[in-house]
């Protein structure tokens, strides 16, 4: 399903992250930036050992990076030619869990678009090890993106890529809600 906002296609699909053709894929990562399991296991496993390489790097000169932050490698062995790391918080572990994933949205595509790069894949951060219910982070997710797209960035594409289809129609149903033009009729 997708939608056009500004001159940016917001699209949601079903499949696998680390097999998406877009400038670059976001990983949720944890703080310590040197894998796991989930999608960040899956995207060293695919990418190969460049990219811990480069994550080692970043976490040798800047150290654990924060929740809501983001930061960017080579996308090694991926289609994807770079992975915006960022770290989604654990649910229920802030006072401002919605702010924290919003942000990391928000930082992921201003680095992306710092480096010129013009269409950007996100998994459903957070919603795996870190326990965020799917519904409210698609919202938090979909809203964040919508609205940075609204100023027209100068941006393709942004895709959301769900693992199953329990989280593609959580998310597919947030794209919805967030994108429906009022009905006066239902109003
Ligand atoms: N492509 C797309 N989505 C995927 C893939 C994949 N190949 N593999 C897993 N996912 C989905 C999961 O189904 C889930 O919906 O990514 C979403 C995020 O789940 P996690 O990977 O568990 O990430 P998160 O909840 O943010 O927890 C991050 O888990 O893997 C560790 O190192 C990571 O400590 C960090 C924590």
């Amino acid at each position: 399903m997708w939608r056009t906002i500004g001159n940016t296609t917001l699209e949601v699909v079903e499949g696998d992250i680390t097999r998406q053709s877009v400038d670059a894929i976001v990983n949720a990562a944890n703080s310590g930036l040197l894998g796991g399991g989930g999608v960040d296991g899956a995207i060293h496993r695919a990418g190969g050992p460049a990219i811990l390489e480069q994550c080692r790097r970043i976490r040798d000169e800047r150290g654990r990076l924060p929740t809501g932050q983001a930061v960017i490698t080579t996308g090694g062995e991926l289609v994807a030619r770079h992975v915006i790391h960022t770290v989604g918080p654990i649910y229920g572990s802030n006072e401002d869990d919605a702010a924290l994933l919003a942000a990391c949205h928000t930082n992921s595509l201003a680095i992306a678009m710092a480096d010129g790069l013009r269409s950007v894949a996100f998994p459903a951060i957070s919603t795996g090890a870190y326990g965020y219910p799917l519904s409210e982070a698609a919202d938090v997710a979909l809203s964040a993106v919508a609205s940075i797209l609204q100023e027209d960035p100068p941006l393709d594409t942004v895709r959301f890529v769900l693992f199953g289809s329990e989280s593609y129609r959580a998310y597919e149903s947030a794209l919805e809600r967030i994108t429906e033009p009022e009905d006066p009729a239902r109003s």
